[in-house]
């Protein structure tokens, strides 16, 4: 199939995104704006240097940079405009249904009340749905820096205001020199409340803290993974008990997690049969998009229509959505798989 025959199917080809940060959500815009407001807050408040200003050195510094512009959010509103900003960006990339990870301790260090945040995504959910068709749910993910006690602070959030919408608890941050294990309280806690366990792990380190998250926090689904690559018994153990990997070549690459997009491991995982998803971590940051993501494996790593499609279904069944909407999904991406054979042939 041709390069723009490939483009067109996967614009239209209905997908689920399950791994996408709210503040990395943000447009160069919705940055911009927010940046120009509070010109102090050491982020960049013209268009190319805030450009340059996300031209990351490694893994480390674009955190640095995650938190300064995490900072600039200091409202509801705020909170209101980026979601809604990011339905729009969904919609047109025909994206039914995301997860979107939230970190209500970080936004409460930067002048949000909980009740108001919780009241924010609420707006948020339903402008989604009403404005733009898409169906919102949300991860609330503990930042490592923070510690066991952040930890905990985001499990309070998370059970004791629990928005509708609310899927599960992540963990996001760095991985070096703080262990997955150490978070496992919280988790055992948050699971005990029924949500589901989705953190980070195997990032920028190896199968040692993707296994952790798997035994220890008992992930349900695992943030980037791609660490595990490097164990065939721990790929064999994924693909067993079917838990998916959210992968994200862009965001690797862009951070340093990957030296180049040729050696991103994501071939590895799909031949030894690890459910793999596509996410884009960070749109705004990484400057990318779901379809580019996509549109990627098809460029990069030779992925056929029909494996693209397969990609979107792992999605969907992976998706903590309610099982209509699934269903929906599921029976559209059949739809315009079927119609792209015909066209074809
Ligand atoms: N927070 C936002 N993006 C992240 C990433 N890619 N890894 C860990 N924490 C994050
Ligand atoms: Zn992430």
């Amino acid at each position: 199939m041709s390069p723009s025959r490939v483009a067109a199917f996967v614009a239209a080809l209905p997908k689920v995104e399950l791994h996408l940060h709210l503040i990395g959500s943000a447009s160069l815009d919705t940055a911009l704006a927010l940046a120009r407001r509070h010109p102090d807050g050491g982020v960049p408040t013209e268009r190319e240097a805030l450009r340059q200003y996300y031209a990351f050195t490694d893994f480390p510094h674009f955190l640095r940079v995650y938190e300064r512009v995490n900072r600039l959010v200091t409202t509801a509103a705020d909170v209101v405009t980026l979601l809604d900003g990011l339905a729009a960006e969904l919609a047109a990339r025909t994206v039914r249904y995301a997860e979107v990870q939230v970190t209500p301790v970080r936004n409460r260090m930067a002048g949000i009340g909980y009740a108001a945040l919780a009241g924010a995504l609420t707006e948020g959910r339903a402008l989604a749905r009403e404005r733009h068709g898409v169906e919102l749910g949300w991860v609330f993910d503990a930042d490592a820096l923070l510690g066991p006690d952040g930890a905990e602070e985001t499990v309070d959030f998370a059970v004791g205001h629990r928005p509708e919408g609310t899927v599960g608890i992540g963990l996001g941050g760095p991985e070096t020199g703080i262990h997955r294990a150490d978070f496992a309280p919280a988790f055992r806690r948050a699971r005990a409340a029924g949500l589901h366990s989705l953190p980070h792990a195997g990032e920028t380190v190896g199968p040692d803290e993707v296994w952790a998250a798997v035994n220890e926090l008992c992930a349900e689904r695992v943030g980037h993974g791609i660490g595990a690559a490097r164990d065939p018994r721990l790929l064999e153990h994924l693909a067993e008990h079917r838990i998916p990997l959210e992968v994200s070549p862009t965001s690797n690459l862009r951070t340093g997690a990957v030296r180049a997009i040729e050696e991103h491991p994501l071939p590895v995982l799909h031949a030894a049969g690890v459910p793999v998803t596509l996410a884009t971590d960070d749109p705004g940051m990484f400057h990318t998009d779901l379809n580019a993501e996509y549109q990627l494996c098809h460029e990069v790593f030779g992925m056929t229509v029909p494996e693209l499609a397969e990609i979107a279904r792992t999605g969907a069944r992976a998706a903590f959505c309610e099982p209509d909407l699934r269903d929906r999904i599921l029976a559209e991406i059949d739809q315009v798989e079927g119609a792209a054979a015909t066209n074809a042939g």
